[in-house]
């Protein structure tokens, strides 16, 4: 995995799930307050998932009128992406918090606003996580742009 490059606009998202990898990523896969989908970008060119640590992605769907203006711009019809590396030791971030507008770090316990571009709502993480752009090409999600922050721990 090493060498592995970053998540580029126009790559298309599929399942980090094994019995899925290479399946494009659909709005109509992911349902308003269902937990979070684990995702890779996909390579255009060789159609192979860009797997490694840093490409991990955390994607919800959450209802559009609950997002704020930070968080709007980079979502498509409500699905937002980010990077998956918690902020406090780089544990997957993998569940929704009963808001429905949450994320949760499982290992600690930190909370982050999907709504609001990933701000720490709850620590021990103190940097929010990073937003990558969506856009949807032919019902798929697709990347749009780059994250918007750093990724995993401040080092
Ligand atoms: Fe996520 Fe500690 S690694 S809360």
């Amino acid at each position: 995995q090493a060498g592995t490059r970053k998540p580029e606009p126009g790559d298309r998202l599929t399942f980090q799930a094994d019995d899925r990898q290479g399946q494009p990523l659909k709005l109509a896969d992911l349902v308003v307050g269902a937990a979070p989908t684990m995702a890779y970008p996909v390579d255009p060119t060789s159609g192979k998932a860009l797997v490694s640590r840093a490409n991990l992605l955390t994607v919800t769907r959450i209802a559009p009128d609950a997002l704020k203006p930070t968080s709007a711009k980079n979502a498509a019809d409500g699905v937002v992406a980010f990077s998956a590396l918690c902020t406090h030791a780089g544990c997957p971030v993998t569940s929704l918090h009963p808001s429905k507008t949450q994320l949760v770090c499982n290992c600690h316990g930190s909370v982050f606003d999907a709504c609001d571009r990933g701000t720490v709502i709850n620590g021990p993480a103190t940097r929010r996580l990073a937003m990558l752009p969506l856009a949807l090409k032919d019902g798929v999600l697709t990347i749009a742009g780059r994250f918007d922050g750093p990724i995993g721990p401040p080092t």
